[in-house]
């Protein structure tokens, strides 16, 4: 079976209700990303953050995956498929799919502050300040923020090392490193760009085909075409 690895952004999950963050009326123009979404932003004004990802974790909760969840989903049948998501909803398992690496956390889970490995299902409960982990110490999401590492990139890195084929969905590929895996796969592995509006991509990739769709359309598009080809 041929090895697909797909990296996912905010834009596979807009049409299931959830905002893109850098698209107009996404969530960044409402929000200063350094106040809500970085570890200095925590360490300043904890329940805001609290109370920023407590909205985000009761949304997210509630939606459904779409049709470009589904098709990646369904792409298991034919290919061994690995997601690798930036984002910290759970729609690609909803959807069905086995493979999923959260780059930058998963809002349904919550962590302590105090030891990084207990770490809880909260579906969509809030964290309130003062809510501890079993030692003691405050709780606090189980997400990546601006100023912190990424734990699972070098996993990530080594998988797209091994892709046969790469597809990008709904990512500006602007936030480092995820937007770096690209630089992992294989030179002469296919790349499928699938996003209404073409990211910026370094020139030294080649096979690349952009599908300038959304991923509702898009991502059954391309899964039709990876099996004529591929399968
Ligand atoms: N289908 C496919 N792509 C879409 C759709 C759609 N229906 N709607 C919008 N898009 C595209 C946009 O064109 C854009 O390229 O999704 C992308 C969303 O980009 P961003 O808002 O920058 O989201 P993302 O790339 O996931 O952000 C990366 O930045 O804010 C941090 O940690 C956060 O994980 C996030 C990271």
């Amino acid at each position: 079976m041929k090895k697909i690895v797909v990296l996912t952004g905010a834009g596979i999950s807009a049409e299931s209700g959830l905002k893109t963050f850098r698209d107009a009326g996404g969530l960044w123009e409402n929000h200063d990303i350094m106040e809500v979404a970085s570890i200095d932003g925590w360490h300043k004004n904890p329940e805001l953050v609290l109370q920023f990802y407590n909205e985000r974790r009761k949304q997210a909760y509630s939606t459904m995956p779409n049709e470009g969840h589904k098709a990646l989903a369904d792409l298991e049948k034919d290919f061994d498929v690995t997601i690798i998501t930036q984002n910290v909803d759970n729609l690609h398992e909803k959807a069905g799919s086995t493979k999923v690496i959260h780059l930058h956390g998963e809002l349904s889970k919550v962590r302590s502050t105090g030891d990084a490995k207990l770490i809880y299902e909260y579906a969509d409960k809030p964290i309130h300040w003062g809510d501890t982990c079993e030692k003691g110490h405050q709780l606090r999401p189980h997400i990546v923020w601006f100023g912190e590492a990424v734990p699972m990139m070098q996993v990530a890195a080594t998988i797209t090392e091994k892709a046969d084929i790469f597809l990008v969905v709904g990512t500006s590929l602007v936030v480092y490193p995820a937007a770096s895996l690209i630089d992992f796969v294989p030179t002469n592995a296919p790349k499928y760009i699938i996003d209404p509006h073409k990211p910026t991509v370094s020139k030294q990739n080649n096979h690349l085909f952009f599908i300038e769709e959304k991923a509702t359309t898009g991502v059954p598009k391309v899964a039709k075409e990876l099996r004529e080809k591929y399968k």
